[in-house]
This record gives structure tokens, sequence and C-alpha cells, in this order.
């Protein structure tokens, strides 16, 4: 009997900008604190994308790091997903962009856009491609240079995001270990709780734009913060039903990185222990489809993850929209 291929992650890689924006250097250009942004976001700093790095150079280099721990040729590759919401470009995709910078010859490259959901939701869609057998070596990279719609005078936002990317090497597998479970959802009824009004056709730059910031991203952070802790939650525990798994199952949790207090919301609601997940958003902040990958490669490099672990993770994001994967490493 022939044995269903699965989704396995055979690499993984991240890069972030060398340049630190500290919450001491917050301080200098607003009205806050370090003592108000650590105590409610968990953030001590940010990395920062200069003119000179566009989402896609940060991309190219988180992919180059897991394509070296896969073993993988260019070459190999049939398939590139980009999970971003900051594009190089409005057309072409900046997985376009990524396949001419590190030249992979044989792939497919597109983008999804998902948000803060954008590696769960790129990870899906690779694995779905696994599963039916039309290609066998993908590359799925969560790659953001948020800076560059952060309105650094609203102190409400600001102090959330950074820029970086992670990316996985994902290859046809029959051991039977590789991604179990995935769920998505969103709402578009709630999108206006989390967006950037200007810029798209709704609202061109040439009609509307009054250089009043409404080309960057605005947030209804309360709100925000109430659906991702409910949504987070259970998103969570249907990826680990579809698995076949219980809760007590899981050996590491890697949420989205977006509020330190909304990951202890979920690892309380979930009823795992915080040494079961994974936190590196003081050094990051949330650098949206991002953060998970970037997560996972640090922990993977760590050696904090075992053959046979299952691996929980989860996002949120503009649209509204959230989902989870379950992994088996
Ligand atoms: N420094 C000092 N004071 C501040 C700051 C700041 N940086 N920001 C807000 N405040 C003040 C407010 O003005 C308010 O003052 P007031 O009581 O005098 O009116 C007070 O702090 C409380 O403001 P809240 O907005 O209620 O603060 P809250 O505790 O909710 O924290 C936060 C705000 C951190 C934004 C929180 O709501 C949150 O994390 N929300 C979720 C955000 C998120 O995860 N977004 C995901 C984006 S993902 C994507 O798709 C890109």
């Amino acid at each position: 009997m022939k044995v269903k291929p699965i989704a396995k992650i055979i690499g993984t890689g991240s890069y972030v900008p060398s340049k630190r924006l500290t919450n001491a250097d917050l301080e200098r250009m607003l009205d806050t604190s370090d003592e108000w942004i650590y105590s409610h976001t968990g953030i001590q700093e940010r990395r920062i994308a200069g003119d000179d790095i566009s989402t896609s150079d940060m991309a190219v280099e988180a992919i180059k790091r897991a394509l070296d721990m896969s073993g993988c040729l260019t070459e190999e590759i049939d398939l590139i997903i980009a999970g971003t919401s900051t594009p190089d470009y409005r057309m072409p995709s900046t997985a376009c962009v990524i396949q001419e910078k590190l030249s992979f010859p044989n792939a497919a490259a597109f983008d999804v856009v998902s948000a803060c959901a954008g590696f769960v939701n790129s990870l899906a869609v690779a694995r779905s491609f696994i599963e039916s057998e039309v290609y066998k070596k993908i590359i799925v990279v969560g790659c953001e240079k948020l800076s560059s719609v952060t309105d650094y005078n609203d102190r409400s936002s600001c102090v959330l995001f950074g820029d970086g990317a992670g990316a996985v090497v994902v290859t046809t597998d029959r051991s039977g270990r590789g991604v179990l479970s995935t769920f998505s959802k969103s709402d578009g009824t709630q999108r206006e709780l989390l967006w950037i009004p200007v810029g798209g056709v709704r609202h061109p730059y040439n009609s509307h734009f009054t250089n009043d910031s409404s080309d960057k991203l605005k947030m209804k952070g309360p709100d925000v913060y109430r659906f991702a802790v409910r949504e987070m939650y259970n998103a969570s525990l249907r990826a680990i039903e579809k698995a076949g798994l219980n809760t007590s199952d899981i050996s590491l949790v890697i949420p989205h990185q977006a509020n330190i207090r909304i990951i202890q919301g979920l690892a309380r609601r979930l009823n795992v222990g915080m040494e079961k997940v994974v936190v590196n958003i003081d050094k990051y902040g949330n650098t949206s489809s991002a953060s998970i990958p970037i997560a996972l490669d640090e922990v993977n490099r760590a050696g904090r993850i075992n053959a046979g672990d299952k691996i929980l993770m989860v996002a949120f994001g503009s649209g509204l929209i959230w989902g989870a994967t379950v992994v088996e490493w």
C-alpha cells in the first residue's frame, strides 16, 4: 500500500537586521517609557531594516540559512511561498523577487497575504501541495519590513513592531512525521480593527492621501487583544484536535510574538507551563509573519527540539485572521 506523503520541515533559517530600536530610543522620540512598554508588551527592543534593506533582502538571508541546513540545492526547489504584508512591490510578488535574487530556476513563486498569520497560512498551503503531490520541495518564508508601515507618532502601536524574516524548507516525507494538522479562519467584518486604510485601489495615494499617516498601520489595540487571546486558544484546540492529540501531548508552543500578556493568557488557557512556550518578543517585538519562523529557527538551532516532539504554532492578525498548525518533528 502506498504511504501517504506528509510535509516535513528539514531546514530552518532566520535573519534580523542589525540596527536595534530600544525602549530607551522610543522614550526619546515619544511620550512613553521603558516601564510602560515592557510591562504592557514584554518588548525591550526591536530590529529595524535601513532604507537599503527590503523585505526580500531579509527573506533571502533567512532562506540561505534554511537551505544550508536542509542540504537542498536551489535547483531542487519547486515552489517558493512568501508570507508577507509588506511586499517589496505591489506587483510582482515578493516571492518572485526572491526567486530572482537567489536564482531558483525550477520554482513557481507567489505570496500569501495573511498579516501575522502569514507563516501559518503559507505552511498550510505548502502542506496541501505536498500532500496532493503537486510539489515536492517548497520554501516557506515569513518576511516583513513593518517599520515601513509603522506610524512613529502613534505610541500605542509603534512600540510593538520590528523587521525580520524566517524560513523553512519543506519536503515530501513518508515517515508519518511532519505537518499533522492545519487550521485557518478569518472574519472580514473586523478588518478595520487593524489595517492600513490608504495605498490600495479603494483609497489610492493620489486621490485620498493627505500625508496624515493613513498609509500607516492603524490598530484598535484593546479590541485586537481580546480577540487574540480568545481565537489563538480556539485555533490551538482545533489544530490539536485535528492532529488527533491532546494538549498534554504538545512539547512546545510557538505563538505569534505580539504581546507577552497575550502569550501568557494563551498558555494559561491551554494549561501549558511557560517553560514549554517559546518567547523572544523581548528582542524583536512583533515581526508579523516572520515571528513564528524566527522563533522556530532559534529553538531549533539551540537544540530545544527533539525528533518526535509535537510543536504547536499559532497566530492571529489583520483580517481579522487566525490559524494554527501542529508539526511532529
Ligand atoms: N506609552 C505610554 N502610554 C501608552 C502607550 C505607550 N506606548 N500606549 C498607550 N498608552 C496609554 C494609553 O494612552 C492609555 O492611556 P489612558 O488610560 O490615559 O487613556 C493607557 O496607556 C492604556 O491604553 P490601552 O490601549 O488600553 O493599553 P493596553 O493595556 O490595551 O495596551 C497594547 C496596548 C499593548 C497595544 C495592547 O492593547 C495590545 O497588545 N493589543 C494587541 C496588539 C496586537 O497584538 N496587534 C497585533 C498586530 S499583528 C498584525 O497583523 C500586524
